[in-house]
């Protein structure tokens, strides 16, 4: 999530992909609820924004929330007053989003108007078509060196004293045996399970990737049923997710011209938090 950037302008993408197969096949419908629902996660993110100091400096103030999911930084990002552009490329998670921008709009009606939240579906592996063609060009996350792509060029297009947030997990340090099933979430018509993988380096490069990049498996498991006296159906997707440590992206950001913060919050996800320096 990046707050006060340049004009992006804007256009659609899309990219198949293990991770939009997965979001279509099983993750998009249940993230919110697995995460613990839409309501504690916005309240969460007010009180990381609020406790950081994230204000928008002008009233046209942009932020770009890339990966947006169901907007559990986009929504209070748009109460702060920043004119929001999300993109995801889960269609089900945008759809969720558009529904909670639509029920803030209405809760605040009357009072001073929203800005504006736009919503792309698309890629951001991509967002060279996104953006103005200096920024973020060629970015991939499917490799460390990629991840500094990133970071370098979403330094770039930042205004001075604009703010990079990335919330990711920290896969790096490996839970060993049966600590990797992780009991996500249960309710009495869900029970939601995560199982990890953990790959050994490659021997050699493959796609662009670092020798020393090393990947888990993530394997989501759901059984659900639509009410109790229904029989019970079992969902099964899995998807590879880069290891990448907190420390390594915050010297990323240390290089690209930032001052930094590091914040753990629940769950092993942390927020690497930087400023582009004036
Ligand atoms: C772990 S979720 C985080 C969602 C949200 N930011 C949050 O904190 O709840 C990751 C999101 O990134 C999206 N995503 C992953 N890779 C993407 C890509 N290459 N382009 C666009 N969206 C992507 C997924 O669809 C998913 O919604």
């Amino acid at each position: 999530m990046l707050s006060d950037t340049k004009d992006t302008g804007g256009s659609t993408v899309e990219k198949n992909s293990q991770v939009k197969a997965h979001y279509d096949a099983l993750l998009g419908r249940t993230y919110t609820w697995m995460m613990g629902g839409a309501s504690t996660n916005f309240e969460e993110n007010r009180k990381f924004f609020d406790l950081h100091g994230l204000r928008p400096p002008t009233v046209d103030a942009k932020a770009l929330d890339l990966g947006c999911g169901s907007g559990f930084q986009a929504i209070p990002l748009l109460e702060l007053g920043y004119a929001v552009t999300a993109i995801d490329m889960s269609a089900d998670l945008l759809q969720e989003l558009k529904g909670h921008k639509e029920a803030l709009a209405r809760k605040v009606s009357g009072q001073s108007p929203l800005p504006s939240l736009t919503l792309i579906e698309g890629d951001i592996l991509r967002l060279s078509a996104l953006l103005p063609s200096d920024a973020l060009a060629s970015v991939d996350l499917a490799s460390t060196a990629q991840v500094q792509s990133l970071v370098k060029n979403a330094v770039s297009f930042l205004k001075p004293g604009g703010t990079l947030i990335l919330h990711f997990r920290d896969l790096t340090r490996h839970l060993e045996g049966t600590d990797r099933f992780l009991p996500c979430r249960t309710d009495e018509n869900n029970i939601f399970t995560c199982v990890l993988e953990y790959e050994e380096a490659q021997e050699t490069c493959l796609d662009g990737r670092d020798k020393e990049d090393r990947f888990v498996l993530i394997n989501d498991l759901l059984y659900t049923r639509p009410d109790a006296s229904a029989p019970w159906t079992f969902k099964k997707s899995q998807y590879k997710k880069l290891e990448v440590s907190p420390e390594k992206v915050l010297k990323m950001m240390q290089d690209a011209g930032m001052d930094t913060s590091f914040h753990p919050l629940a769950f092993g996800v942390v927020a690497v938090m930087g400023r582009k320096k004036p």
